[in-house]
């Protein structure tokens, strides 16, 4: 029916005669001649109705927005000073011949080149907000990055396999969505947190390099990065060693880089778990703020400040700097603002020193703290933090976990502010680096027992075995994690292949025999059977796409996401269900009122 996309007519058609098919995007009349922008995937077109051709042009008057168009015209230069650099089409216009409606449409909600509207808005009118050029633009990219990756997966021996959706609990360590059992009175499925599982058992199987785009179900609490349910690229090889892992799948990320955004990323950075808490705060620092910790836990014992010193002699405790070069520019309100700031991630406050001039020592700084501070704390924290005139360093002393989670996000806070960007604390590139060498487990104080910081099925580094026993703290995995600009892209681990070490695993997670038997046991039993050397990783593919779109929200690359509240506004999914549907799957609500109340069948 059409001859070519309305956004893909260009000086190359000159002259000709096209037919395109499209909605229209907007309508103007002027004095006598009608202008109809034309639009489809790949874009807008001018069309012009004149009244010399009076059937086309009695057409167009009656046309409104979002009507469905079929046009044939003759590709024109567009006048002189009225051509548009920012379209492909953006020096020719059509000439209308016919104009045919295929399909009228009722005024819509809003214009579809509104750049302001609410979130709400777009996602309850959902298919008209993906009309909108950012959204087709998006899942486009989208489209080709799931393409190159698996082009790249390809050539390389992986194979797609799918896995079940209806399975059971799977160990990432969030929150299940159970599926009730019709069959099996009182039982249920779970939907996969990943595929952990079944890929290990295909990698026992001989499968020896698996990958699958699928779909993930968490139920946690839901962030910019966070859906409920999302899509990993899911992978797993045997045979390979961990540094032939990565070095193979930062291959792949690159590839889909260079294939679809014709960016370089080059060789990323190795950072240890460690080094990145230690200087970042956090195990996925964003390396493009130019800023960061200073240690003083170790010189801060004696000082008579208790805010500094019972961190600095409390086991588990720390103290730490952060130099803000040119920062004592900052206001004393925008301080009491980042104060605040900080107390969302636990903090008790946000000490801080202006350093006006390094020379005179004490008398050169400005502070409410430095009176606390004997002399050779203060030279320690000058000299550590290497402050200039005219920097301002802010200081987090708490529990380590509450330092570096408050100060880690001060660092990016400032880092990402416009006092960042316009003082060059912030670079404006792509940043993408490896965390490695994570611990195998971490001490939860609430529950007072040990937790697998990956998940249970991740490999010990060789020689830190015995550690699960005797000092579980100090078992470092093999395990990595992917970041990019400071999201976590992806993460995996070789996994443990002997039934042995995978028991001591579980001992010290104390699983006990029987519960293992009872959750994993079909794991634990495949791995009998002569299981391969494995490992393997997932990325977000939603967080990979809303990097590379530089989108705001993970929603705004997914066709059909849910809000912030797990609910989808288009369908207005979940929703209330027949009493029958109920009494089929043996389930009777425990508040049917509270829940909305089911229909009596
Ligand atoms: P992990 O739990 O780290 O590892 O998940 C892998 C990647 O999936 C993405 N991701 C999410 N994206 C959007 N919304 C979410 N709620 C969400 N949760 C995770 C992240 C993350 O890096 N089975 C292991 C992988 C392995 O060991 O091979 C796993 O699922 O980008
Ligand atoms: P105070 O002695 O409570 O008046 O605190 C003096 C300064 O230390 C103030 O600037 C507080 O914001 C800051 N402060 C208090 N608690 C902490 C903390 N745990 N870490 C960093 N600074 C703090």
């Amino acid at each position: 029916m059409r001859t070519t996309y309305c956004g893909l007519v260009s000086e190359a058609l000159m002259g000709q005669t096209v037919t395109l098919m499209g909605w229209a995007h907007r309508r103007r009349d002027h004095g006598g001649v009608i202008f109809i922008d034309l639009r489809d995937r790949e874009g807008l077109v001018q069309v012009v109705f004149d009244p010399d051709r009076a059937d086309s042009f009695k057409v167009a008057e009656d046309v409104r927005g979002e009507f469905c168009l079929k046009i044939t015209g003759l590709v024109r230069p567009r006048p002189a000073g009225t051509e548009n650099a920012g379209l492909t089409s953006g020096k020719i216009e059509i000439l209308a011949h016919s104009l045919e409606v295929l399909n009228a449409s009722v005024t819509p909600p809003f214009q579809i080149d509104d750049d302001n509207l609410s979130e709400t808005t777009r996602l309850t009118h959902r298919v008209l907000d993906l009309r909108r050029p950012y959204m087709q633009k998006n899942l486009m990219l989208r489209y080709r990055v799931a393409m190159e990756a698996r082009k790249f997966l390809d050539e390389h021996g992986f194979v797609d396999i799918e896995t079940p959706m209806l399975t059971k609990s799977t160990p990432e360590g969030a929150r299940d969505y159970l599926v009730p059992s019709r069959v099996h009175d009182g039982q249920f499925f779970a939907l996969p947190q990943s595929p952990q599982l079944f890929k290990q058992l295909l990698m026992v199987a001989g499968f020896d390099r698996y990958y699958q785009i699928t779909k993930c179900f968490r139920d946690e609490d839901l962030r910019a990065d966070r859906q409920p349910e999302f899509t990993q690229i899911d992978i797993e090889t045997s045979f390979l060693t961990e540094q032939e892992i990565r070095d193979m799948f930062e291959g792949m990320i690159r590839h889909v880089f260079m294939k679809a955004l014709n960016v370089d990323l080059g060789a990323y950075p190795v950072m240890k778990y460690a080094d990145a808490m230690h200087r970042f705060g956090s195990d996925k620092p964003d390396l493009r703020v130019k800023l960061e910790f200073t240690e003083l836990t170790d010189v801060m014992g004696d000082v008579d400040f208790k805010v500094f010193s019972t961190p600095a002699t409390t086991k588990g405790g720390r103290v730490v700097a952060l130099n803000i070069p040119g920062g004592a520019a900052i206001s004393r309100g925008e301080i009491d603002a980042y104060t605040e700031f900080v107390k969302i991630y636990g903090a008790k406050g946000l000490a801080w020193i202006k350093v006006n001039e390094v020379a005179k020592g004490r008398e050169g700084l400005q502070s409410p703290i430095v009176k606390n501070l004997h002399d050779a704390a203060i030279a320690k924290i000058l000299e550590r933090t290497a402050a200039k005139d005219g920097d301002l360093i802010f200081f987090g002393a708490d529990k380590e976990k509450v330092v570096n989670d408050a100060i880690g996000a001060l660092r990016l806070k400032v880092g990402h502010s416009d006092f960042g960007k316009k003082n060059g604390l912030f670079e404006d590139r792509w940043a993408p680096l490896w965390v490695v060498d994570f611990p195998m487990f971490e001490y939860d104080d609430e529950s007072e027992r040990w937790n697998a910081v990956h998940h249970p099925f991740t490999a010990p580094k060789d020689g830190h075995e015995d550690y699960m026993d005797t000092d579980p703290g100090k078992c470092i995995a093999k395990a990595y994690d992917m970041v990019l600009n400071g999201w976590e892209l992806g993460g995996g681990s070789i996994r443990i292949h002997r039934a042995d070490v995978q028991s001591k695993v579980f001992s010290a997670l104390n699983i006990s025999k029987e519960d293992a038997q009872v959750k994993f046991g079909f794991l634990l039993d495949a791995l009998q059977y002569g299981a391969p050397p494995h490992g393997g990783l997932a990325f977000g593919l939603d967080r990979l796409v809303t990097l590379m779109t530089k989108a705001e929200s993970i929603r705004d690359v997914i066709a059909f996401p849910k809000t912030q509240r797990a609910q989808c506004l288009l369908t207005g999914a979940p929703s209330n269900v027949d009493e029958k549907q109920l009494r089929e799957l043996h389930i009777r609500l425990r508040n049917a009122a509270a829940a909305g109340g089911a229909t009596a069948a």
